[in-house]
């Protein structure tokens, strides 16, 4: 497989007993763009962004990341993620879990995590205990968690679920200036002026990727004036019958 891709899965197959969750998909990601998977609840994010990160074997298939195939130690390290069911310690404060997975990544520095914790609009909130924080503070400070060891490449699953409307567009504003750095970023969501945003779309049903391209071209595609009812077009034509 080519270098020239952040990102390179070829073949991946995932089955859990008789649930094919991806089912021998193929996905090619450029370096510095955002990716944003589409698809509705069972379609195959979750566990798509999880092979992709080397954190579960693909049952068939192979992928590369940065160049290196998958799974990699070395990749541990220059890989963020943000996952759909939080993974914070609840009895520990928001600096503290900041701080534990900047050392965890190798990569600590007071003032990095004083940046990460910012950047999600949390440093008055910083020596709180998670336990006692909202559900959308608890969403920012993981996402501090996936972002303070500076990756190069993030995935965010359905980061920004609960959060409220004025963070969600810093969060994509932020995600835009990472992307200008260099990092590559692989989002799920289910909120369609955030797939607006993102570089690419793939559109995942029944774990196959049944259309990619950007917002625009798949619009057009579908002949639809919204990503949501492209989105809607592209599902119909995948259950009608051969
Ligand atoms: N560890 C597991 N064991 C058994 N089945 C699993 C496991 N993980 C996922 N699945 C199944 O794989 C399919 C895809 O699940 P996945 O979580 O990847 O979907 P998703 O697209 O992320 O959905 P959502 O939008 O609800 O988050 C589902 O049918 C799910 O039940
Ligand atoms: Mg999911």
């Amino acid at each position: 497989m080519s270098n020239t891709y952040a990102l390179q899965a070829r073949g991946l197959v995932k089955r859990f007993g008789a649930i094919t969750a991806v089912d021998n998909l193929d996905l090619q990601v450029e370096p510095g763009v955002t990716y944003g998977l589409l698809g509705p609840n069972a379609s195959g994010k979750t566990t798509l962004i999880r092979l992709l990160m080397g954190i579960l074997p693909p049952t068939r298939g192979q992928s590369t990341l940065l160049g290196r195939p998958v799974p990699d130690r070395v990749l541990r390290t220059r890989l963020g993620y943000m996952p759909q069911a939080l993974a914070l310690y609840e009895d520990l404060s928001v600096q503290e879990n900041v701080s534990f997975y900047a050392r965890l990544m190798g990569n600590y520095t007071p003032a990095r995590v004083e940046e990460a914790v910012g950047l999600v609009d949390l440093s008055a909130r910083a020596k709180s205990i998670v336990s006692t924080l909202s559900g959308g503070f608890k969403r920012r400070a993981s996402l501090a968690c996936a972002l303070v060891h500076q990756p190069a490449v993030l995935f965010l699953d359905e980061p920004t679920v609960g959060i409220d409307p004025h963070l969600r567009v810093e969060f994509w504003n932020h995600f835009q200036r990472l992307n200008q750095q260099g990092v590559t970023i692989v989002v799920s969501t289910h909120i369609m002026d955030e797939a607006e945003r993102c570089t690419r779309l793939g559109l995942l049903y029944q774990g196959r990727l049944i259309a990619e391209g950007t917002a625009k071209e798949l619009r057009e595609r579908a002949k639809a004036d919204t990503m949501e009812q492209a989105f809607l077009a592209f599902s119909d034509e995948s259950k009608a019958p051969p």
